[in-house]
């Protein structure tokens, strides 16, 4: 019988339905049919782990529950019949109380925004409960069978763009059987030096019995199979048999419908096609495609079976005593490459078959293809009842798979080649796979990806080993797909192995590996086979792969090229990247409790649970309607027409478009406006950039909305128009400059002339470039616009400055400001993205709903924030420097224009920044010309230390430049260059405070000696000495950042049962605002001195900025909006105090000690006003002050591959007396990791016009657990007492990010290195230094300045210097 109802569990709620469109997914559904808000959607693509959810599924067979993560933005809803659900919500929440996971993750420290934070708890789960299946042994009380291993890379997949993840890590590790307590980081369980079982059992508690509930019994009743279902919008069917498909499959292609074959649905997260079908079968109920046989003859595999579960065969299979040893070897490598693909709750799901197909299909750049081409893998497609095997490799050539054609299964044959004859004396078989990815874990395309099956025989006498054999296969390099390398192997096969025929070998392959056209990198990865090949036949080339290869020596964390040519071959290269350890030093002040305590975070544990409501997470009000933005995809365009295709314009769904004619009489085409600039709604006639709101669809779904803006038909000409201006010397040329008001232009500092001429030696004119950076916030642009009676309207908002959202909307919709209230809650990340561009949100929703009379929101879509986004300024630099033969700099000039894109937004500020920054080393004397260029591109926001990262990385570049003329130790240079205090008085006139306030020379001391610099410097020298492949830097920085306040508003408010509200100008980012201004509540109220005060911090609620209760909020930004938010609040708590104070003084004489909550009853009776509120407007005094840190970073890299490894990075950095250390350290470890990300990994690629390119999760890469420090050390100096300082206390927001380009700065280092032995090959003694490493530093880049051909060099060395060959 046939099932026609869709039923399943969400945190055990049971849900039944009957109609579904087949094609909306399990986000769609939880998002907005349930109340079930954790599962974020960030990417919508599979790339960032905030949709997790954990699906459970029985299987009758073997009657036990089945449990995986999965992204729930790739899962059709009709794919988890019978199946139950969890969210984080599930896992614990406020009402039934948390799970451990979440209080550990808030303890931890582990949240800042929190958008990331549900997603990463369902990861650890469903790695916990799995493991908690195995049979291995019980772990101590409070522990799971996790390892530590697993529990790190339970979130591997997971992206989080506040925390840096070291404290994520932390908190899964702290479930792991094999945990070291003491490695675990800062938290707020114990105290550093309590004994570790005390530590222990501080931990919020752990069993099993946590885990429980996640699967309801009524669904282990439920039939999985002959699913049918339909609506309106198509239908699903699950056929069971191969002879059900193959009768849909006729009658479908009778009949024309559209169909989709599905899985798991996860290819939609490259292929995009979220277009409807109107029927969709499930391939997974059929025996045939979800079965593993084994025999003789190899293992067959269904097209259906998980990636992950084929892991796990083949890992099982090759422990196998019946496997011949070589076909064992293959099958772990299989699986081990394989645990590389995607991530965890991609795999769980995602189709070996599918996988195969997207990559015959779609050209989809897979490694699953080219690994088991490598093994001569067959597959096995029924083509009407037709039934065939085919070889991969002709699988692969065949036209595209037409849609009557399923593959069923994949077969891993144990021919006689795969199965090696290794035990045969003198007989060698070598079996290995690569990739070359930005992350080693995985969650990234890898650049190219290569697998090698090689057989020889070795000369007993000779000891020269000839090939016999080889099968080479290359993928994901940019061609159609996975290729063997034919030519090749017929060259190899019968030679003797010698360093000639691996020249010849390595020339050849450099005309079979060419990617085709439009490909970037495409030298890069030509490259990569060639190291590759290198790698696999090098060890062959002395007396067979028993010894280690020629001038590779393996140190500890190197992992160079050896291997021992049997079934345990070493895995070089293999060891995953794992953060292994951090330590975190902060030192406590108790001053003014219970300020300085390093407390949990506000709202952390509901963060966690999912509960914590960000704009989109607030229910749609009846009626509400969805808007998406069409934009110009042209940067200078007159628009002639703009139109839906022909079917959405009849859509009944499609409500309005609303664009530039749309703004109300009185109104104004205003999309923001801030103190320094304002920029329109949308484009009138001509589009300015591309990425220019043209209009906003609106529509009564979010889904319907974004499709119908993608797919609009928009006209350009441009015809009279002058061409764009796309490059800042254009813009010059043109003389289309911005211009930001005088009062925000730096000064020049001394005589420029003089200096140079004061100098022994001069670079004159050399240039570098920076690019820009997006913000990837984890939560894009939203906002809720609610219309109100008498022209009034809410806008809920995810926004930096509701203040400026709130009076542009006034003005756009005609209105009188008091007609307006905006509201922000929390924000998603922000780094400066949420800005301007979120009042252009703000606004376009407010527009929409005015004229609809219906509320409006919209949640920009990833790809569509990303094109408008602007990101961080890119920026050209030209200039001079003189020195003197010490290094001591005598003066700089320098000019540098810089790409502002089509508006002012807020880079009035620059200039004075980017100066600022510059001017952290003593010049001598500093000149600059800076312009801020007008172009047609989206307008550049002040992305978090916007100027100041450029300045600051522009000084260490100028500083390594010099080094290397004088042939320098660059660290010296940096030394010698510091600020004295004289020099730091006359560069930062404004800010350099007192004398005993300059602690950077002793922060800069302080990390040498802690970190052991001068041994480092010799060990690295050593390892550089001893290893060919890899190489070593180490670099030490310091930074110098001037911070500036802001006046902000606070108020306090005391309820009748003594609880407080407070409420804030400053929005809660992820920086820990909130938590600073509870604690400095109850610090200002604690003054009172009531009995049972110190309970105060729990009776405090900060609550949401809303524009009409607080005005005068002005911008969150600068990382000093905490402080000042704090000494709002102190002011109010002060006029709270005094008023209550007389009362207190009352009610103590007659009733002796008093209690908090009588005080304010009495004050309540007695009329006291307990609501005051303050605006605290820094003096000339204390507005200015600067910050100091140093950071040490050591890393290596590989010669072949270019990838650039982490090891280890110490900073020390002053907080005065830090308001919240926990909190300070967040932003500490958070900014440095996104600053790696700037230095190291994203690219922010555009086109010629300026269309991003990066358009999401496949190919912009921010950092990874995987990608930061494996050993990361922080130390927060409180330097005691700062008269200025709102209590002492200083920024931490922003300067650590600065800190990151000691990890470019060592990578550079690390480079010069390798170009010094590659000098060496070619008989030059010397290093060629003074290149320029361009930001960021990213395989390709390293391995450029290496040299692409290092290989064949190396070989040429070899051959040219026979006594050097064995
Ligand atoms: C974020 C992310 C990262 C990834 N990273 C990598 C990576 O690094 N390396 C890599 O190799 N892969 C990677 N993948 C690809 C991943 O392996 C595939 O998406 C997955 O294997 C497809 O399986 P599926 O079951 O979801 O297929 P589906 O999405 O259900 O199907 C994919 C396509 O194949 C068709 N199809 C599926 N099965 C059959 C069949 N048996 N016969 C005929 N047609 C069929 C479908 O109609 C559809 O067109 C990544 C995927 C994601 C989402
Ligand atoms: S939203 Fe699903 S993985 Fe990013
Ligand atoms: S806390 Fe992870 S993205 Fe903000």
């Amino acid at each position: 019988m046939e099932v026609k109802s869709l039923v399943f569990a969400v945190n055990g709620e049971r849900f039944d339905l009957s109609k579904v469109d087949p094609s909306t997914t399990l986000l769609e559904f939880l998002r907005s049919q349930t109340t079930f808000k954790s599962v974020k959607l960030s990417c919508g693509e599979g790339g960032c782990g905030a949709c997790v959810v954990l699906i459970s599924k029985y299987d009758p067979v073997l009657d036990r529950v089945e449990d995986f993560t999965a992204s729930s933005c790739l899962t059709l809803l009709c794919s988890i019949h019978g199946c139950s659900i969890t969210t984080s919500e599930g896992i614990g929440n406020s009402k039934d109380g948390f799970h451990p996971i979440q209080e550990r993750i808030a303890g931890f420290h582990g949240t800042q925004c929190g958008f990331c934070t549900p997603g990463m708890c369902v990861s650890l789960f469903g790695t916990l409960v799995n493991a908690e299946k195995t049979n291995r042994p019980d772990p101590p009380s409070g522990f799971s069978k996790l390892t530590v291993a697993e529990a790190e890379k339970a979130i591997a997949g997971n992206l989080c763009r506040c925390t840096g993840y070291r404290p994520i890590a932390d908190a899964c590790k702290s479930f792991a059987a094999d945990v070291d307590i003491e490695d675990l980081g800062f938290n707020s369980f114990w105290r550093k030096e309590e004994s570790k079982d005390l530590k222990a059992s501080r931990l919020p508690q752990y069993s099993q019995s946590h885990n429980n509930a996640r699967f309801p019994l009524f669904l282990k009743e439920i039939k999985h199979h002959d699913v049918i279902l339909s609506s309106d919008k198509g239908s699903w069917h699950s056929p069971t048999s191969l002879k059900e498909l193959q009768s849909l499959l006729e009658s479908n292609q009778a009949n024309g419908f559209r169909i989709k074959l599905v899985v798991s649905n996860t290819g939609m997260g490259y292929n995009k096609d979220r277009d409807g079908y109107d029927k969709y079968i499930d391939l997974r109920g059929i025996s045939e495609l979800s079965k593993i046989e084994k025999d003789q003859t190899g293992i067959e595999i269904g097209a259906a079976v998980p990636i992950s579960k084929a892991i796990e065969v083949l890992k099982e299979e090759s422990r196998s005593d019946f496997l011949a040893d070589d076909f064992a070897m293959i099958l772990e490598k299989l699986a081990d490459h394989m645990s590389k693909v995607a991530s965890g709750f991609i795999r769980n799901t995602a189709s070996i078959g599918g996988n195969l197909v997207m990559a015959q299909k779609n050209h989809f750049p897979s490694d699953i293809a080219t690994i088991l081409l490598a093994v001569d893998s067959m597959v096995q497609i029924m083509t009407g009842a037709k039934f065939k095997w085919l070889a991969l490799e002709e699988f692969f050539e065949r036209p595209s798979l037409s849609l009557e054609s399923v593959l069923l299964s994949i077969k891993i044959p144990s021919s006689e080649l795969n199965k090696g004859k290794s035990h045969n004396q003198g007989r060698t078989f070598l079996f290995e796979t690569y990739r070359a990815s930005p992350r080693p874990l995985g969650n990234a395309l890898p650049y190219l990806n290569a697998a090698f099956l090689a057989e020889g025989s070795m000369s007993k006498d000779s000891g020269r080993t000839t090939i016999d054999a080889c099968r080479l296969s290359f993928g994901a390099y940019g061609t159609k797909h996975a290729i063997r390398a034919k030519k090749l192997e017929d060259f190899l096969v019968g030679k003797v192995l010698s360093v000639h025929v691996l020249h010849e070998a390595v020339n050849l392959l450099k005309s079979i590996i060419e990617p085709e056209g439009g490909n970037s990198d495409t030298a890069y990865r030509s490259s990569l086979a060639a190291g590759f090949l290198f790698k696999f036949f090098n060890p062959f080339l002395i007396d067979g792969p028993s010894k280690m290869i020629n001038g590779c020596t393996s140190l500890p964390i190197n992992g160079s090229i050896q291997s021992n040519g049997n079934h345990n071959q070493a895995q070089h290269d293999k060891s995953p990247m794992l953060l292994s350890s951090g330590k975190q030093v902060i030192e406590d002040c108790s001053n003014y409790h219970p300020v300085g305590e390093p407390i949990t975070k506000s709202g952390a544990a509901i963060q966690a649970s999912g509960e914590a409501v960000f704009v989109d997470d607030i229910p749609s009000p009846p009626n509400c309607l969805h808007g998406a933005y069409i934009y110009s995809t042209k940067p200078l365009a007159r628009i002639t027409s703009l139109k839906l295709r022909p079917e959405l314009q009849q859509h009944e769904g499609v409500v309005d478009i609303i664009s530039s004619k749309d703004i109300p009489e009185g109104g104004q085409n205003l999309g923001a406006q801030s103190i320094f600039s304002s920029e329109p709604l949308f484009a009138e006639e001509i589009a300015k950039y591309v990425g220019d709101r043209l209009a906003f669809v609106v529509a009564d779904t979010q889904k319907l909305a974004d499709s119908a803006a993608n797919s609009a038909i928009v006209d350009y000409d441009v015809e009279n128009l002058e061409p764009p201006i796309l490059t800042v010397e254009d813009a010059v040329r043109r003389s289309s400059l911005l211009e930001p008001p005088p009062f925000l232009r730096p000064k020049h500092v001394g005589d420029v002339s003089k200096g140079m001429a004061e100098a022994d030696q001069k670079i004159l004119s050399a240039k570098m470039n920076l690019p820009s950076q997006y913000f990837f916030y984890m939560e894009t642009h939203t906002a809720l616009a609610i219309p109100d009676e008498d022209n009034c309207i809410s806008v809920y908002s995810s926004i930096q400055c509701p203040q400026y959202a709130h009076a542009t909307i006034a003005r756009c919709l005609g209105v009188p400001e008091n007609n307006v209230r905006v509201i922000t809650r929390r924000v998603g990340g922000g780094f400066g993205g949420k800005s301007m561009k979120s009042i252009c949100a703000a606004t376009s929703c407010a527009l929409a709903a005015h004229k609809l009379r219906r509320p409006v929101r919209m949640y920009l879509d990833r790809k569509t924030d990303m094109i408008m986004a602007g990101g961080r300024h890119p920026m050209k630099i030209t200039y001079s420097v003189g020195f003197k033969n010490n290094g001591k700099i005598t003066a700089l000039d320098i000019e540098i224009l810089m790409n502002a894109g089509m508006y002012l937004d807020v880079s009035a500020i620059m200039l004075a920044r980017l100066v600022s920054g510059l001017k952290k080393y003593d010049w001598g004397a500093l000149y600059f010309d800076i312009k801020l260029c007008k172009t047609n591109h989206p307008n550049r926001c002040a992305m978090r230390a916007p100027g100041e990262l450029q300045g600051s990385f522009t000084a260490e570049a100028i500083l390594e430049k010099v080094a290397a003329t004088l042939s320098m130790d660059v660290d010296s240079v940096r030394s010698i260059n510091l600020h004295t205090d004289k020099s730091l008085e006359s560069f930062y006139a404004e800010s350099y405070g007192e004398p005993y306030e300059y602690t950077l020379p002793s922060l800069w001391n302080k990390l040498s000696v802690t970190v052991n610099y001068d041994q480092r410097v010799k060990m690295v020298k050593e390892f550089n000495r001893i290893n060919t492949w890899k190489k070593r830097g180490i670099s030490r920085l310091p930074v110098v950042f001037e911070m500036g306040l802001r006046p902000t508003p606070g108020k306090v408010s005391i309820f009748s049962d003594g609880s407080v509200v407070v409420e804030v100008g400053g929005i809660e980012l992820g920086q820990g605002l909130w938590t600073k201004v509870k604690q400095m509540a109850a610090f200002g109220l604690g003054e009172i001195q009531c009995e049972g005060i110190e309970g105060l911090l729990d009776k405090i609620r900060v609550v949401q900025s809303d524009t009409v209760s607080l005005i005068q909020g002005g911008l969150t930004a600068g990382s000093t909006t905490s402080e000042s938010s704090c000494e709002a609040v102190r002011l109010s708590c002060n006029i709270l105090v005094e008023r209550l104070k007389p009362l207190h003084e009352k009610l103590q004489k007659e009733m002796g000690s008093i209690k908090w909550e009588t005080l304010v009853q009495h004050a309540y009776i007695q009329a006291v006003n307990l609501s005051a509120s303050s605006f605290f407007v820094p003096t000339n005094y204390s507005k200015n002050y600067l910050n100091y840190g140093a950071a040490v970073s050591e890393v290596e890299i590989d010669l072949l591959t270019g990838e650039t490894r982490f090891l280890q990075t110490d900073i020390v950095y002053d907080c005065g007396q830090s308001l919240n250390p926990a909190v300070d350290l967040g932003q500490i470890e958070g900014a440095f990791v996104q600053g790696l990300g700037f230095f190291m990994l994203e690219e922010y690629e555009t086109n010629v016009d300026g269309l991003v390119l990066a358009d999401g999760t496949w190919n912009y890469k921010i950092p990874t657990i995987d990608t930061i420090p494996k050993q990361f050390n922080v130390q927060i100096i409180n330097s005691g007492h700062h008269q200025k300082r709102v209590l002492s206390s200083k920024a931490s927001g922003e300067p650590p990010l600065l800190l990151a380009a000691s990890v470019h700065c060592a990578t550079r280092a690390a480079i010069k290195e390798a170009r010094k032995q590659v000098l060496s090959w070619s008989k030059f003694v010397g290093v060629d230094s003074t290149f320029e490493l361009e930001v960021p530093a990213t395989m390709p880049v390293v391995k450029e300045h290496i040299g692409l051909d290092i290989v064949q060099r190396y070989l040429k060395w070899k051959i040219t210097n026979p006594e050097l060959v064995a």
